[in-house]
């Protein structure tokens, strides 16, 4: 039997998919294949924004034909949105071909719910309030080599005052060291080049075996030679010089962080809930370059957060240029309701969010695209990723996070080649290959 999956939002998600997939594999559905071949397909929503929830609706309203065709297909939702409150009755009423609903905490359940339905014909829903059976023992089917995800942590503690995670993701809940570095270890020998850790919030990562995330990361560092290890997201309120050194300290630790600023202006830094200041901010990326001088920094942005005044948004402009981040995701503040944020007074309207962010796109592609033309002339360790169609190149990307576009031939995936840099486009840098490794 075929199944196809459809996956919204961050990388925790993308992850989560491999486990549905690995899931469907166990129910007999061993084949991925494009949507109109498929005896099951899955809907893995995100609900961070309100654009994500408009995309996932109307692709799944999508399928109303297809099953008025196929009877016997199977169609689950599942993920943040289905774990929303209120999105479960919706898609009871408006989307009567929805098969199974399956929340963030039942994804261990995912089999048993299609036997449910296969058994009963019935429709079978189910949201859980907080994560029964722990998810570690799904084994994913991965779709990323040569990069693999590894969950450290679920949930998060933090309550931002726009964002949602909190509320379908539930508490944050550390996963032993033992089993992360068990996992971390089988897949660099099975060969995995590029392992990025994942949680909400890593640097508040303690385990019940007595491990911080410095020292977790650390000892993942220690379980292999040649291999790349990320991490994501970093919380600035968190953000460690114990961390700092486990950086500087491991070659095997990219030299590229992730830390979202959101916004530089204290005042509404402290109406988000973030817990620190421009300052405090501004400070800590000094001393990550004091100890990694050439760590590339690259974070998330929030415009036109209730109140946010055009003086506070240029505060955001200036943070921008005195960070100096190779890049960022840059997003118009979205009302999510039973936040903090979305029952406060001075909504911004739509016009002026739109017309912030593309001055602040415009400001951090300007910076992006004059980092990457000082790489020209130089060169780049890339990991080859895979092939680019549109573009006839293979790809992939250096320890900072640039994409870099070569001509190759596919052994080369896998592998870490270095390239002579003769051009760059925004992110992207092209080049020919000078030396090839492992
Ligand atoms: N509106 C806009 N952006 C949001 N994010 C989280 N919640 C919202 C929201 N309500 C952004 C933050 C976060 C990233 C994953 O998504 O920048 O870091
Ligand atoms: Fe949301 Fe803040 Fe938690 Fe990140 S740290 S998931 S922005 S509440």
């Amino acid at each position: 039997m075929k199944y196809h999956i459809v996956t919204y939002g961050c990388q925790m998600n993308v992850h989560e998919s491999e486990k549905i997939a690995g899931i469907l594999h166990e129910k007999g559905y061993t084949e991925e294949a494009p949507i109109e071949e498929a005896d099951i397909v899955v809907f893995n929503t995100c609900c961070i924004r309100e654009n994500a929830e408009n995309h996932a609706f109307g692709n799944i309203g999508a399928l109303k034909q297809l099953k008025r065709q196929k009877k016997e297909l199977i169609i689950a939702v599942g993920g943040c949105m289905a774990q929303e409150e209120g999105k479960a009755e919706i898609i009871r009423e408006k989307f009567p071909f929805v098969d199974i609903l399956f929340g963030t905490h039942n994804l261990p359940e995912l089999g048993e719910l299609i036997d449910r339905k296969r058994v009963s014909k019935k429709r079978v829903f189910s949201l859980r309030e907080e994560r029964g059976e722990t998810e570690d023992n799904i084994t994913p089917v991965r779709t990323g080599y040569p990069g693999a995800w590894v969950n450290i942590m679920y949930g998060c503690n933090n309550f931002c005052s726009y964002c949602i995670v909190p509320y379908v993701r539930g508490r944050e809940r550390s996963r032993r060291a033992e089993d992360v570095l068990y996992e971390v270890r089988s897949l660099v020998e099975a060969g995995y080049k590029e392992i990025t850790l994942l949680g909400q919030n890593v640097n508040s990562y303690r385990s019940e075996d007595g491990y911080t995330f410095p020292k977790l990361l650390s000892e993942a560092a220690k379980m292999g030679e040649k291999f790349r290890l990320r991490f994501m997201t970093s919380h600035p309120k968190d953000f460690s010089e114990e961390l700092v050194r486990v950086i500087a300290e491991n070659p095997n630790v990219c030299k590229q962080i992730h830390l979202p600023v959101q916004s530089g202006s204290n005042r509404i830094l402290s109406l988000m809930n973030r817990r620190y200041t421009r300052e405090k901010y501004l400070d800590e990326i000094a001393m990550l370059r004091a100890a990694v001088p050439h760590c590339a920094v690259t974070t998330d942005v929030i415009v036109g957060f209730p109140t946010e005044t055009e003086e506070e948004f240029e505060e955001t402009l200036s943070l921008v240029d005195e960070a100096g981040f190779s890049s960022a995701f840059m997003f118009a503040y979205s009302p999510r309701t039973g936040t903090r944020a979305a029952a406060m007074e001075g909504q911004i309207p739509e016009e002026v969010k739109k017309e912030r962010l593309s001055r602040l796109i415009e400001r951090v592609n300007a910076r992006t695209r004059e980092m990457s033309s000082r790489y020209v002339g130089g060169s780049a360790e890339i990991l080859c990723e895979g092939y680019d169609e549109k573009r006839g190149l293979y790809l992939g990307r250096d320890e900072y996070g640039r994409m870099g576009y070569f001509q190759g031939e596919k052994e080369l995936i896998g592998k870490f080649v270095t390239i002579h840099v003769t051009a760059a486009n925004g992110i992207s840098l092209f080049g020919e290959i000078k030396r090839e490794e492992r």
